[in-house]
């Protein structure tokens, strides 16, 4: 868990950052992530299903990396994956087939084929987005002689409290069968019970959630369809837990957990709840470490140019997310000299926003709360490296990745 030692500097299991970082021969900017607390997060949101049968499957595309999801998957989650790439990366995880759910719109043939044939029956359910997709995958399904375990991701029809961008269960959101398709997926499901088995109905009201209502009411939506249909072993409420950006966040994962659990035990006993957490297991545990390159005074205006940019972090340059920047090895002080924080990229939404960070400014800073949608949003765009990570594993060993830095970039955008 992040904290700061006596004199103010960032610590991270009893070590400091700056240290690790150099143990790691990590330069900046560097992602670093606290894997025992994400393990917390994942044994602290399991318990509070109590008895009820329950698959914890973690998103990976908040983070998608191996040791991540390794820690992940041995505190007992599976994973809900969007893409065939991502669903290799689970399996290379060691997250087996029937703990493992494949959703997004869109669905290549490779990833469907990968899905259908993984271990001995598939993975537990692909999660179908359109009625169209329905017969897609049922013709896959004949093509490798295999039935297809789907599940129906429906599209409840709420609009999710959070961020326009991130709300997905809405009647204008791409997502999703909406209700109104319900009688046309049922009957394409009834004219293919050759290549489709339906195991489940799911849905994913959106992301960022900070109170349980709206989950509750997507939750709702689904269940009050699932009873209609018997036989289904799971449900799916989908992820969207909140975290504390620095503004508060009411509710913790286990809260929708316990809730989720109370309609379940009411409505369909027996049936395995699954839900689809990202951000709560990873984004708290992951800082982004900056070094700060220039200061510039240009009238009224201050501004730090950091090494680190939208290439690294998109989240502000594309929602106007604000994570909270502190200098690494000083306690923040809010009353300091107020400084606008930019990345050195071609844009003018490169920008992460106003803090209070000094004169004379730290010479590096810690962009908290960047473990969920950090590394996995990142781009090469102005020929820019992707972030070092930096792994501190719970037992204090301490690894790092290095992959697709400027000069692989350089050498692939050279070829002939
Ligand atoms: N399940 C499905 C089907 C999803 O589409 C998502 C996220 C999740 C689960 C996990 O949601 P979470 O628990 O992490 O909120 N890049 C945005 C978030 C996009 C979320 C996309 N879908 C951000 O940085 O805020």
């Amino acid at each position: 868990m992040l904290s700061r030692d006596s004199h103010g500097r960032a610590i991270l299991g009893g070590r400091r950052i700056a240290d690790l970082l150099e143990a790691a021969g990590a330069s900046t900017p560097a992602y670093i992530y606290d894997l025992g607390a994400m393990a917390c997060e994942a044994r602290e949101l399991t318990a509070a299903f109590g008895d009820q049968p329950y698959l914890v499957a973690y998103a990976v595309k908040a983070n998608t990396a191996g040791p991540v999801i390794r820690t992940l998957g041995d505190a007992g989650c599976g994973a809900e994956v969007g893409s065939w790439a991502e669903l290799q990366v689970a399996l290379r995880a060691g997250i087996g087939p029937e703990r493992l759910l494949l959703s997004g719109m869109g669905k290549t043939s490779q990833a469907i084929d990968a899905a259908v044939g993984a271990g001995d029956r598939g993975i537990r359910a692909i999660q179908v987005d359109s009625v169209d997709e329905l017969g897609r995958i049922a013709a896959r399904a004949r093509a490798i002689g295999r039935k297809a375990r789907v599940a129906l991701r429906l599209n409840p029809g709420v609009m999710a409290e959070t961020h326009e961008a991130i709300a997905t269960g809405h009647d204008d959101a791409k997502f999703g069968i909406a209700l109104r398709d319900l009688a046309a997926a049922f009957e394409a499901l009834d004219g293919a019970s050759d290549a489709l088995d339906l195991v489940g109905l799911g849905g994913h009201v959106g992301s960022q959630l900070t109170r349980t209502e709206d989950y509750l009411e997507g939750a709702r939506a689904i269940l009050s369809i699932a009873v209609t249909r018997p036989g289904l072993e799971l449900v799916d409420f989908g992820g969207g837990f909140g975290i504390d950006y620095g503004d508060g966040c009411a509710v913790r994962p286990a809260d929708f957990a316990r809730a989720a659990t109370a309609l379940v035990r009411e409505a369909m006993p027996g049936a395995t709840l699954v839900v689809e957490p990202g951000r709560a297991l990873v984004g708290a545990h992951g800082s982004l470490i900056a070094t700060v390159v220039a200061t510039k005074l240009s009238g009224e205006r201050r501004w730090l140019v950091l090494d680190a940019g939208m290439t690294d972090l998109l989240r502000p340059a594309l929602y106007g997310a604000r994570h909270r920047i502190e200098p690494l090895d000083a306690a923040p002080d809010p009353h300091a000299l107020t400084w606008r924080v930019v990345g050195p990229v071609c844009e003018s939404t490169d920008e992460f926003g106003e803090f209070s960070l000094g004169s004379p400014p730290p010479a590096k800073v810690l962009i908290r709360d960047a473990g969920a949608y950090g590394y996995t949003m990142a781009s090469h765009y102005n020929g820019r490296g992707y972030p070092t990570e930096v792994f501190l594993h719970a037992d204090g060993r301490v690894t790092t990745s290095h992959a697709n830095s400027a000069t692989s970039w350089v050498d692939a955008r050279s070829a002939s």
